[in-house]
């Protein structure tokens, strides 16, 4: 009989912790809304003890999407759990994720504790984060270079705590499918209680191998896989979510599982991940990437016009991609627009729509017809914008032969007028150094990329920058007709998310944690015992 496989999503925990990714709590909600759609199991939404911004996203998610399992990290530390329950305790279905390392290289050189010390902690990690609530995960990190004995030990351990699952990470991404389906396999024989949980596995893609490797692991067994949107993650990122269920997807007749995934909710989750994030997907990734069912050569499409079976295993319809129709046009008006992107799932609040619009009619201006791709990245890129941060009032840039390129911009930030002038190398350069300026902050650029949205010389230009600031790299994302504007756009999103990541204002930022901890509310509905976090917040892991 066909098996059910769980799809833990970590785009939102393990995938933000990809360099130069801060999501705004707003990003945060509506990539969460579209994993709900996409029908997930199960959504890492963060780890809260991280910082407060970060535990007011995942309360936030908690509280307003329906449907998956909503779970938070936490250390194998009971203040970290007490944050984690905090975060999430209303919501639907509640999960703490806690984790402790288990391998020499981690107990030795970074938590520098024995195998004993590590078995005490899990053990009462996990009791405790029972007595919030009865669904609780254990990660034994890096267990893949882990001695499987320990593992055993722990695993058997904390089943006997009351874990439901247990989850075997490959962290640095080093194992190979045939040793990792033997790990599990091991596990499966040797782990007292194994048969009253779920086998969960979390692999990186170091080596590449972090599909190959889940798949393995659920021919051994393995009953969820921790996956996340373009295969987002630490370095080379984790299992890919649309690559390991579409290969159940697909490949049905062989493995014999199935998943509870909206495929069709695919490509649109891909592509929100993208533009928030600011991570390109390459042309050739598998499932979601711009060549995926795109055919070149002559023999090719000549097969694909005959009998699309030829060589397409999957339909492009299959994962939601379907050709964008044209949406509306320059006699538009706001209901419309309004209409048409709550059609899309984008929900703005009055002054957001109100900048869409005139965006949208500067565009509809230019090009008769306006795309649902332009329409979505005027949307995404509203959602990027919030009122406490810079925003982008007006912009002027001028060149020519033999001229000096200049350029002009005016910011706003919480009522605050920011302007400045700057000339440049080329209009590009004139304008982002003009925000520099005018944000009196210090970059230096790493990246830039300019991409167009839709076919045709009047098509938006999409700018991905990294900038390095502070020490940092922060990614940034711009659109706009014009492609100096884009740029513009972008070098804001970058300072954005240094300002929200809180590269300028440490101290302040600290002192903000700290009294937004401290009042606790009072009454757990879901705690069957009350614990104090201790106010202050902690370094992310
Ligand atoms: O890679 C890892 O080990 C993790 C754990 C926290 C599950 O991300
Ligand atoms: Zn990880």
């Amino acid at each position: 009989m066909t098996e059910r496989i769980y799809i833990f999503d970590t785009t939102l925990r393990d995938g933000e912790q990809s360099p130069g990714i801060s999501l705004n709590q707003r990003e945060k909600v509506e990539i969460a809304e579209q994993l709900a759609r996409l029908e997930v199991d199960i959504i890492e939404a963060g780890f809260p003890v991280s910082s407060t911004g970060e535990f007011e996203a995942v309360k936030n998610i908690a509280k307003n999407v329906k449907g998956p399992v909503i779970c938070a990290l936490a250390r194998a530390d009971r203040n970290d759990i007490d944050w984690a329950w905090e975060a999430i305790m209303f919501a639907e279905r509640p999960l703490i994720h806690t984790f402790l390392s288990t391998s020499e290289y981690h107990m030795k050189y970074q938590i520098k504790k024995t195998p004993k010390q590590v078995v005490d902690m899990a053990r009462d990690a996990v009791t405790y984060a029972r007595k919030y609530t009865e669904n609780v995960e254990f990660s034994a990190m890096d267990a893949t270079r882990s001695d499987p004995k320990l593992l055993y030990q722990v695993f058997t351990e904390v089943i006997k705590a009351g874990a439901t699952v247990i989850n075997v990470p490959d962290t640095v991404g080093y194992t190979i499918p045939d040793e990792f389906e033997a790990l599990i396999k091991g596990i499966m024989e040797n782990v007292k209680g194994i048969e009253k949980v779920v086998v969960s596995v979390h692999c990186h893609n170091d080596l590449g191998l972090a599909v190959a490797n889940s798949l393995a692991a659920i021919g051994a067994g393995a009953r969820q896989v921790e996956c996340a949107i373009n295969g987002l993650g630490e370095r080379a990122g984790n299992c890919s979510l649309e690559e390991i269920v579409m290969v159940l997807n697909t490949r049905k007749d062989a493995t014999d599982m199935t998943t509870g995934v909206k495929t069709r909710e695919i490509y649109q989750a891909s592509r929100l991940v993208s533009m928030l994030t600011g991570y390109n997907v390459q042309p050739n990734k598998a499932i979601v990437g711009e060549n995926a069912f795109a055919h070149e050569s002559g023999i090719h499409q000549d097969g694909v016009l005959k009998n699309r079976a030829t060589y397409e295993i999957m339909s492009p319809e299959d994962v939601g991609l379907v050709e964008s129709e044209i949406y509306l046009g320059k006699h538009s008006g706001r209901h419309a627009l309004k209409t048409k992107l709550e059609e899309m799932g984008f929900y703005l609040d009055d002054k957001g729509l109100e900048r869409a619009y005139v965006r949208f009619k500067e565009l509809a201006d230019k090009k008769k017809e306006v795309a649902v791709k332009d329409l979505e990245a005027i949307a995404l890129d509203e959602i990027r914008t919030l009122e406490e941060l810079f925003q982008l009032d007006y912009m002027q840039s001028s060149s020519g032969t033999g001229a000096i390129p200049i350029a002009a911009v005016k910011l706003s930030r919480e009522g605050k007028s920011y302007e400045a002038t700057s000339t440049g190398d080329g209009q590009v350069d004139a304008v982002c150094r003009a925000v520099l300026k005018a944000t009196k902050v210090r970059a230096k650029l790493v990246a830039y990329q300019v991409q167009a949205i839709t076919k045709g010389l009047d098509a938006m230009g999409d700018v991905t920058i990294k900038l390095e600031i502070e020490g940092h790299d922060m990614v940034g994302r711009g659109v706009s007709p014009d492609i100096i504007e884009a740029s513009a756009r972008a070098y804001i999103n970058a300072i954005n998310r240094a300002v929200q990541k809180g590269l300028f204002e440490k101290k302040k930022l600290a002192r903000k944690a700290t009294s937004a901890h401290a009042p606790r509310p009072k009454a757990k509905t879901k705690a069957k015992t009350k614990a104090k976090p201790k106010a202050k917040a902690q370094p992310q892991e």
